[in-house]
């Protein structure tokens, strides 16, 4: 199993979600979040508007995969997620050693 780990542009959200969901992905975690890039410091346009600072609002998803599709779903959250300008985010994926269903005890890819 992988953890992929993605800070995009909050308005893709949605769209990103709906493929991810066609992929087959059936859980995530979404937080909101700020962060910054190589531009830190930078100004960076935000829905129009622009923000001289640090951080820059971003939301981050979450999800174990099954190592399989793990490349898949890089792909995905990298071609919905682009605009074409700076601060289209990021994907990190780490290996997991273990997932677990609370309620029926599944480990594995099946409590995924
Ligand atoms: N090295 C990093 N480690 C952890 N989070 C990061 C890192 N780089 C970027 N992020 C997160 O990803 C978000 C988006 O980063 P961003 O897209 O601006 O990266 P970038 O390298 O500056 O690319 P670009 O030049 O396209 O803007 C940041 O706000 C931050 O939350
Ligand atoms: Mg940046």
């Amino acid at each position: 199993m992988k953890l992929v780990i993605a800070a995009i542009k909050p308005f893709k959200l949605e769209e990103v979600r709906e493929a991810l969901t066609r992929a087959g992905v059936r859980g995530m975690m979404v937080t909101e979040i700020k962060g910054f890039g190589a531009q830190s410091g930078h100004t960076e346009i935000y829905r129009g508007a622009e923000y001289a600072v640090n951080f820059v609002p971003k939301v981050k998803l979450e999800m174990v995969v099954n190592s399989d599709i793990s490349d898949q779903v890089v792909e995905i959250i990298q071609n919905t997620a682009r605009t074409d300008k700076i601060g289209d985010g990021k994907i990190f994926v780490l290996d997991v050693e273990q997932a677990v269903r609370v309620r029926t005890g599944e480990i594995g890819n099946d409590a995924l």
